[in-house]
């Protein structure tokens, strides 16, 4: 499958292609068709655990060649960008391999089981020049990005407080069978899994976290090891992580990582309250901003809705007409084109290893909080 615009040609190896894999593969086709950019990924090799898997997932999603072996896609020569969409105890390895081979590496969230693997390939892909990304696709949405807007322009004032939540309820039924995601080896429960992306949220609007203080709980001791199964394994990560956290910048705040959250499907929230206002956004209405100005008039003050719309980059590239919405799928293809403009040279802020870095030694601090009961300084 060839990209449709784009002057340097790359070649994709796409390592996975369960829910994030397929997401990837249509951000991947979908961002040189809505974008103007200056690299073209050509869908190259996939690989999946079987060679069965990768061939059906290849011929789907318009890949040109499968493979049953990662290390034969990091080998490949056709192969330049290695995008790593598998359980969270493989990225180490695999983006660790991909760098020795020179290829550029997307990888998912979160980076690493642990804030010392993600400094290792961190470190391992700064010393080999190479361009990294992690998916943390939620802070592409156009809303999100003039929340930022409206925060560094003073909008809301002095910030004062933060509040965040990602709430689900994926895993709220105590039968719900074993899955990679309770792995303790993958490094945690909900606060890895979801609360990766409220903490790279509040990172992105509030800036640096300095310390935190947590707790964590695992409600439902023990899981089915297959569905259906009367065999149960015990359950040793977390399904809610709380923590009150101090910004750098001297707010306080929350945050909340929840997967028995009966009823939340998509629940990343924030509020953010400033010195003349706040904002407030919910991911369940993505294309939605909720502000409040203190200095309206009074008895007509009140949450005012700003709907995502052709004045908030990039919507107008996918939709011309405001009020129409984006999906889930575009904000990948936001991530994806910003991560193809980077490996142009171009400065896009883009989430890199660094950045994932960063997620992981506050979950990490967090972690460490709730096990020694007291306030912990997220190392730098
Ligand atoms: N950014 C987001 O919004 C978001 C959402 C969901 C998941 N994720 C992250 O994406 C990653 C994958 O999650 P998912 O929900 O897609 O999982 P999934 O279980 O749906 O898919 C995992 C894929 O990896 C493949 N795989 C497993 N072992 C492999 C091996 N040895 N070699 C090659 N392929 C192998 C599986 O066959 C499957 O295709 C995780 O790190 C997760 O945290 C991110």
């Amino acid at each position: 499958m060839t990209a449709a615009s784009g002057e340097q040609r790359l070649g994709l190896g796409l390592i996975g292609s369960g829910f994030m894999g397929r997401t990837h593969a249509l951000g991947f086709l979908n961002a040189p068709r809505v974008f103007r950019l200056p690299v073209a990924a050509e869908l190259e090799l996939l690989a999946d655990a079987t060679p069965e898997l990768a061939a059906r997932a290849a011929g789907s999603l318009g890949f040109r060649r499968s493979t049953g072996s990662w290390r034969d896609l990091i080998a490949d020569p056709a192969v330049q960008i290695v995008d790593i969409t598998t359980p969270n105890t493989l990225h180490k390895e695999m983006a660790l391999a991909a760098i020795a081979a020179g290829k550029h590496v997307y990888c998912e969230k979160p980076l690493a089981p642990t804030a010392a693997d993600a400094r290792e390939m961190t470190l391992a892909a700064e010393r080999a020049g190479v361009v990294t990304a992690v998916g943390f696709n939620y802070l592409k949405n156009p809303m999100v990005k003039l929340a930022r807007e409206m925060i560094a322009n003073g909008e809301i004032g002095e910030l004062r407080s933060f509040q965040g939540v990602h709430a689900e309820d994926y895993m709220a039924d105590a039968d719900a069978p074993w899955t990679w995601r309770l792995d303790p080896a993958g490094g945690g429960g909900a606060l890895a899994d979801i609360g990766s992306h409220i903490i790279a949220m509040a990172r992105y609007l509030m800036g640096p976290i300095e310390r935190v203080m947590g707790d964590v709980a695992t409600v439902i001791g023990s899981r089915p090891v297959a569905p259906g199964s009367s065999e149960r394994r015990k359950v040793e990560v977390d399904d809610v992580a709380r923590a009150l956290v101090r910004f750098a910048n001297g707010a306080s705040g929350s945050l909340e990582a929840n997967w028995l959250a009966a009823g939340r499907k998509m629940r990343l929230d924030f509020e953010i309250i400033g010195s003349k206002g706040a904002l407030a956004f919910t991911q369940e209405r993505f294309n939605e901003l909720q502000l409040y100005r203190i200095d309206d008039v009074r008895g007509r003050r009140g949450f005012c809705t700003i709907l995502a719309g052709p004045e908030h980059p990039p919507y107008g590239d996918f939709c011309v007409a405001g009020g129409h919405q984006l999906g889930f799928n575009d904000l990948k293809t936001i991530e994806v084109g910003d991560f193809l403009r980077a490996l142009a040279g171009e400065k896009t802020g883009h989430a890199d290893f660094r950045e994932g870095l960063a997620v992981m030694e506050t979950m990490e601090a967090i972690y460490a909080s709730a096990r020694e009961q007291r306030w912990v300084r997220v190392s730098a």
